[in-house]
């Protein structure tokens, strides 16, 4: 799988020298896969989820195609200095060390939630906190609940052990005034829901799912300025990827709302959609809107271990349909 897609180990801090964007097209006996690596801090997945669309016009329906502006929104804070400075001991490669030569322990796997596994699962959560008085949890944050709980479960963390389940805020709407629903540009950044793991499994799904609730509610205009302004004072590269060396954290990736299968290049409605290699250690899921109407496909980054106990899980596989 790898090899389906290009550049994997650019990092973000290089985008000064090599590209921001690199496409590789393979050709198969019996098929085509498309793939793109985008530099994060130049994009995110609304921007490329939209460039893509456009693309797929262009090639499917020809010079006709009469496609909508570019709305390059910037969005900066008052009263930082620009440049950013990235400092130098942010750039500088380390030799692969023992802690990242764990990283090859960990495998990917697909879970499908069928269209009913999410409807039931959205039941459930909202019929455990019904008398809460708060608003619905969502499907999505059902379905996340319900890989954190169980992820968790098999991780071997002790119970006392702090773990997050990290998820992607998108501050275009957030920010007062707000921003264009599809502006380019990278508009996101990772929040945290934070428990014990005790608190996590013994609360049960619908708790899980309500404390991530809160968590997206609770993103507003003043925390997507505190988010801005701890970023440019504390400049951070991404050292080794998101996900987790000791396996208390899961981050909630991509989304499930970008519409992949009306992608047509002119040769036919795509069958699949996979993450590439770069960025992920234990605990990454992908999430990808599945080929059948309503339906989830989630890719697990994970320790071999765990993907193993969780296909033994019955309580987690009565939710989850493998394929
Ligand atoms: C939102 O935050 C920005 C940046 O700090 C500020 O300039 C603006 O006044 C805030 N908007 C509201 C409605 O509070």
């Amino acid at each position: 799988m790898k090899h389906f897609f290009p550049a994997d180990d650019f990092k973000s801090c290089d985008g000064v020298s090599v590209p921001l964007l690199v496409i590789q097209v393979t050709e198969m006996k019996d098929g085509v896969f498309i793939s793109f690596c985008y530099n994060h801090m130049v994009a995110d997945g609304v921007s490329m989820w939209s460039f893509f669309d456009t693309w797929s016009k262009i090639c499917s329906s020809g010079s006709g195609f009469n496609h909508k502006p570019l709305v390059l929104k910037g969005w900066f804070l008052e009263g930082i200095d620009y440049p950013i400075h990235i400092p130098v001991s942010e750039t500088e490669r380390s030799p692969p060390s023992r802690e990242l030569s764990s990283v090859t322990i960990t495998k990917e796997w697909i879970f499908h939630f069928s269209k009913k596994n999410i409807l039931d699962l959205k039941a459930k959560a909202n019929s455990e906190v019904a008398s809460s008085g708060d608003l619905e949890v969502s499907s999505l944050q059902a379905v996340s609940a319900h890989m954190w709980r169980s992820i968790i479960r098999h991780s071997g963390v002790s119970r006392e052990r702090e773990t997050h389940c990290k998820i992607v805020v998108d501050l275009r709407q957030r920010v007062n005034p707000p921003l264009e629903k599809d502006c380019f540009g990278n508009m996101v950044y990772l929040t945290s829901a934070i428990t014990t793991a005790e608190e996590l499994l013994d609360r049960g799904l619908g708790e899980a799912a309500l404390q991530i609730r809160k968590l997206v509610s609770s993103q507003t205009n003043e925390t997507c300025k505190r988010f801005a302004e701890d970023w440019v004072r504390n400049v951070k590269n991404l050292k080794s990827g998101i996900g987790s060396k000791v396996g208390d954290t899961i981050v909630v990736a991509s989304s499930p709302r970008f519409e992949v299968y009306n992608k047509d290049f002119g040769w036919g409605k795509p069958i699949a959609i996979r993450a590439g290699p770069s960025n992920s250690i234990s605990g990454k899921l992908s999430l990808f809107q599945g080929i059948n109407e309503g339906s989830i496909d989630i890719q697990a980054t994970l320790w071999d271990d765990v993907i193993v106990k969780l296909l033994a899980d019955v309580e987690f596989l009565e939710h989850v349909t493998i394929a």
